[in-house]
């Protein structure tokens, strides 16, 4: 299994913030956004993560992550979105990383309460995706299932209600989603659709719609932001962190302080 964070992006919804930075490297609380789908990822075991990053910001990503997990055999690696063009954009820019492996992506700004390391770690085949109710399901890609729980129809953003349930920014397919996202064409807003990757799968009877209720921020908004920040704090959601994650943010902190020391000493 492969792991994929979709990073790129310009962030509009958060100017000034993000003509200085990258969205994903913003603070939640006390560390970057970024370690939150990073920690999804290790936490299910992955070994291989590629971070997709806009153009603008990829020494930033490098300056932070380019070294901090290579003495725990987890290899991180860069690649430069120019125009983001949609999320399925992912799978084709990953292309030789994914090689024949079976890939789980994650979009850089999404913080989940829950441990999904049991479902990527068990992934077979097919689509994989993870949904829960939401109060704005038309600001998402929504799902709606039958009377007995089954997937029956997915929409992106539907202008008319057909669901509560919205599909969640964590995603694992096999192999078959690197051509599924070639095959694409865009939709209607010119921009190559998720959703259309999960219809791949749910035509095939082939996709898994797990539900869950624990708590999911998308930071993609000031208020967002700002939600992420507390209910991370409130809920203490940064002790779920794996152990090599927390010992490499503890570690960098540490060169951080040897470096600033040394500075003063000057
Ligand atoms: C994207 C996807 C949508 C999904 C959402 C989850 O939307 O297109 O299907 O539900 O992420 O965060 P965006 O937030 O990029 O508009």
């Amino acid at each position: 299994m492969k792991g994929i964070i979709l990073a790129g992006g310009n962030a509009t919804r958060l100017y000034p913030l993000t003509a200085t930075t990258s969205k994903q490297l913003l603070p939640v609380y006390d560390r970057q956004m970024i370690f939150y789908p990073l920690n999804t990822l290790i936490k299910a075991g992955i070994k291989e993560i590629l971070v997709v990053v806009a153009p603008d910001h990829s020494g930033q990503f490098l300056n932070l992550l380019g070294s901090l997990f290579k003495n725990y055999g987890i290899r991180i690696v860069f690649e430069v979105q120019k125009v983001p063009a949609g999320l399925p954009q992912a799978f084709v820019l990953g292309e030789k990383f994914i090689d024949d492996d079976s890939a789980t992506l994650i979009l850089g700004d999404n913080i989940f309460e829950d441990d999904f390391s049991q479902d990527i770690k068990e992934f077979k085949s097919g689509g994989k995706v993870f949904a829960t109710k939401a109060s704005d399901p038309e600001r998402s890609g929504v799902v709606k299932f039958d009377d007995k729980g089954k997937a029956i129809q997915i929409v992106e953003k539907p202008k008319k209600w057909i669901s509560d349930f919205v599909i969640t920014g964590l995603y694992v397919y096999d192999n078959r989603v690197i051509q599924a996202a070639k095959d694409l064409k865009p939709s209607e807003r010119g921009e190559y659709e998720i959703v259309d990757l999960h219809n791949f799968y749910l035509e095939k009877n082939e996709l898994d719609v797990k539900v869950f209720d624990g708590e999911w921020l998308d930071a993609g908004t000031f208020d967002s932001l700002l939600e992420a920040g507390q209910v991370v704090k409130d809920k203490k959601l940064y002790e779920n962190f794996d152990p090599i994650v927390q010992e490499a943010i503890a570690e960098f902190n540490e060169q951080l302080k040897k470096i600033s020391k040394k500075m003063l000493t000057k």
